[in-house]
This record gives structure tokens, C-alpha cells and sequence, in this order.
């Protein structure tokens, strides 16, 4: 039956399943009748660590409902590949992509997974579900008002965008008009879009009389995803952490802004003890990347600063004649009494709790001090 649509016995991870063919490639991947883009395996590994760590968190297994789930490969993967849930529901709008799906599923019925035809926008009679995933394509909107309503209270909901052109600052008026906030425009504005995306989110929870409580948040190629905590809101429920970035008055990485961006989430993005219990899965399809994505996520989450420095854009910024090292500045950092480490979102960038000017001067010692090209 899979053959009928040009699938094949294949395996993602350490589940078997049928898939379409496809060449990698990076990036968004071209939509097809039956969707399957190898270059988010790593993120689906990511999603069965994830998976792991939770059932751990959690002890008791979960009810899920992937919303999107075309193959079927994530969310089968995360029920074969942890014991997160007790049921999964998973639906896909596209006939042949279902079918696929309905055959792949049925294989993991003893899993606790359901797979039908079906559109997402229309709450399942299985809701509510303790967690929910949303994997869109573009804007995950269309489908935030379901996704919330079938979540139950403390329920965990996990979202993809891929605008990235609207959320990163390409395209600000789109922006504006989807997301009601001014992007982030250059190299801060993937992690600009993600803290859009999650204070989007956090404004609808609120609209529903919830708060929500980012457990890890992330940016990778061309997109970003979140995995949210929403629960119910106490009288004691703070004001979340969401502003209007002014670029006059922020004393944190430049963010090349003439005018004020936001508003955003500019609290935390990682729940430490959870991102330190995330482990790369026994069968992971990329192991060596998830174990140095997972080690730079745990090392991140100890200085969950919004926004990033780099040792290159200071040097430009600052017009020194070279750039400080990492090495250089975290010591510099240290021994100024803050707190540095290294982010997932670019290779050599850091993030510091430590305000502008003095990352800056720190970078103007470092540099003075770096070895020069004829040293
Ligand atoms: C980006 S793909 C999902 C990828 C999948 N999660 C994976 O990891 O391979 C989005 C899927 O949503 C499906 N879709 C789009 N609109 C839908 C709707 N209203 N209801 C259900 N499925 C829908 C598409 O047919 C497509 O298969």
C-alpha cells in the first residue's frame, strides 16, 4: 500500500516507517502530497529527548495529539523512541499523506497511537491532551486557537515556525499585521522571531485565563520552535515577562534597531533543570550533532539572557583591529564578576548577563591583548 504513493520501507531514528524519497537539503523543504524533510531529523531528535526528559519529569504517561502530522514521523518517533504517552493521537488534512500516516501508525498501536484523516482546526473529540505539537508549515496561527483549546491545564504544547522572513525582520508590516509586534531586523532576528512567536503565544494563554512558561526554546537553519508550559493563572500569577525593546535605553547586545522593537518575551527561554536532563536518544538519526546541540543548550541555559554577543561583531562595532577570542572574554567576564556562556543560536557567540558597556570594554582589553597575525 505505501508504494501507491511512492513510499518506502525506511527508518528515522530507531523507528521504522514508511517515508517518501528525498534528497537532503537544508531549510524549508518543498511541500509535497506526502511531506517528509530529512533536514529536521535533528529536530525530531531533539523532540524524543525532549520526550524522555519529560516522561522523567512527569512520571505519569501523557495524552498527545500531534495536529500536522503528514508521515507521522515525529510524533511516532517520540512515542516508539520514550514512554511519554499513554495514547497519541495524530491527524493530516492531505488524503494521501493520511494514508501513509494510517499505515505507519498502525504499526504503533501498542503504543498507544491513533492516526485519522482530518482537519487540525476542528478539536478532536479526544481532547483535552496533555500535550500538543504543532509543526506547520510557515505560521503556526492558523492553528493556535485549537491547538490551545484541546491542551489540558499544565498541558505542554511544542510549535514550529518557519515564517522566518516575517518573524526575523524581512518582512516587518506582515509582521506587525500577524504577530502585532516589529521584528528584530540582521543577525538577531531569528531569536528576535522566536521570542515574538512565544509572546503570541503567552497573550493567547492569557486570554484564556493561563500563563505560560517556556521549558525550551530554540532556533535551528530556518526555523524556530518552542515547548511551552501553559497552566492555569493564580491570583499570586506575576506580569509576564514580555516589553517593547527600546534600542536607547537597552543595555543589552546591540540590536542594530534605529526604532523600538517588540513587544517580546524577553524572559527565560530553557527550564534548567530540564534542558540539563536532556540526552541525546539511544537511536538518534544524528548523534554526534544532538549530543553537541544538547551540551550547548545546557551550558546556555545557566546565562538565559535575551539576545547574543559575538566576538566579531564587537570588534567591528568597536573598530578594533581584531576580535577578541571567546576564551578571552569569558575569562574577562569572570574575573569582572558576571556570568558568560556560549549559545546555540551561532558558533563563537555568547550570551552575558553582564550590560553592554562592559562586555565592550572587556572585548577592547581582550583584543589589545590577542595575538596579531605576525605574533
Ligand atoms: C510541515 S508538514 C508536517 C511535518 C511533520 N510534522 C514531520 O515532522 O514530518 C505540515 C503538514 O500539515 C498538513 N496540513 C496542512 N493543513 C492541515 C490541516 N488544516 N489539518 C491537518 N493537516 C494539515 C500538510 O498536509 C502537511 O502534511
Amino acid at each position: 500500500m505505501a508504494e501507491e504513493f511512492g513510499t518506502f520501507p525506511s527508518r528515522e531514528g530507531g523507528t521504522e516507517l514508511a517515508l517518501p524519497p528525498t534528497e537532503p537539503h537544508r531549510g524549508p523543504a518543498p511541500r509535497q502530497a506526502v511531506f517528509y524533510n530529512p533536514a529536521m531529523a535533528l529536530d525530531r531528535d531533539i523532540g524524543v529527548a525532549f520526550a524522555n526528559a519529560l516522561a522523567d519529569r512527569r512520571g505519569a504517561p501523557m495524552r498527545g495529539w500531534e495536529m500536522l502530522s503528514a508521515t507521522g514521523v515525529r510524533g511516532l518517533r517520540m512515542a516508539n523512541e520514550s514512554d511519554l504517552f499513554s495514547f497519541l493521537l495524530q491527524t493530516e488534512a492531505h488524503p494521501e499523506a493520511a494514508a501513509v500516516l494510517e499505515e505507519n501508525a498502525e504499526r504503533f498501536g501498542a503504543r498507544g497511537v491513533l492516526a485519522r484523516a482530518g482537519d487540525a482546526r476542528e478539536l478532536p473529540p479526544e481532547a483535552p491532551f496533555d500535550y500538543v505539537d504543532l509543526d506547520p508549515y510557515g505560521s503556526p496561527l492558523p492553528f493556535l486557537a485549537t491547538a490551545l483549546g484541546a491542551l489540558a491545564p499544565g498541558g505542554i504544547l511544542a510549535v514550529t515556525a518557519t515564517d522566518m522572513m516575517v518573524l526575523a525582520g524581512v518582512q516587518p508590516k506582515v509582521c506587525a499585521l500577524r504577530y502585532g509586534a516589529r521584528p528584530v531586523r540582521g543577525r538577531l532576528g531569528p531569536e528576535g522571531g522566536l521570542r515574538i512567536l512565544i509572546q503570541h503565544l503567552a497573550e493567547l494563554a492569557r486570554a484564556r485565563g493561563r500563563v505560560l512558561r517556556p521549558l525550551l526554546g530554540y532556533l535551528h537553519d530556518h526555523h524556530v520552535r518552542a515547548y511551552v508550559e501553559i497552566a492555569p493563572r493564580l491570583p499570586t500569577t506575576g506580569p509576564d515577562p514580555i516589553s517593547v525593546i527600546d534600542p536607547t535605553s537597552w543595555t543589552g547586545p546591540s540590536l542594530g534597531s534605529s526604532g523600538p522593537v517588540g513587544p517580546m518575551w524577553v524572559g527565560p527561554l530553557f527550564d534548567v533543570s530540564l534542558v540539563r536532563s536532556l540526552r541525546a536518544p539511544a537511536h538518534a538519526e544524528r548523534p554526534r550533532e544532538i549530543a553537541a546541540f544538547l551540551a550547548r543548550l545546557a551550558e546556555e541555559a545557566e546565562v538565559d539572557r535575551p539576545f547574543y554577543f559575538e566576538c566579531n561583531e564587537l570588534a567591528r562595532a568597536l573598530g578594533l583591529a581584531r576580535p577578541p577570542s571567546y576564551a578571552a572574554m569569558r575569562d574577562g567576564l569572570i574575573a569582572a564578576g558576571a556570568r558568560c556562556a556560549r549559545t546555540h543560536a551561532r558558533s563563537g557567540a555568547f550570551r552575558s548577563d553582564a550590560p553592554r558597556a562592559l562586555v565592550e570594554r572587556v572585548a577592547a582589553q581582550a583584543s589589545a591583548r590577542a595575538p596579531g597575525p605576525s605574533d
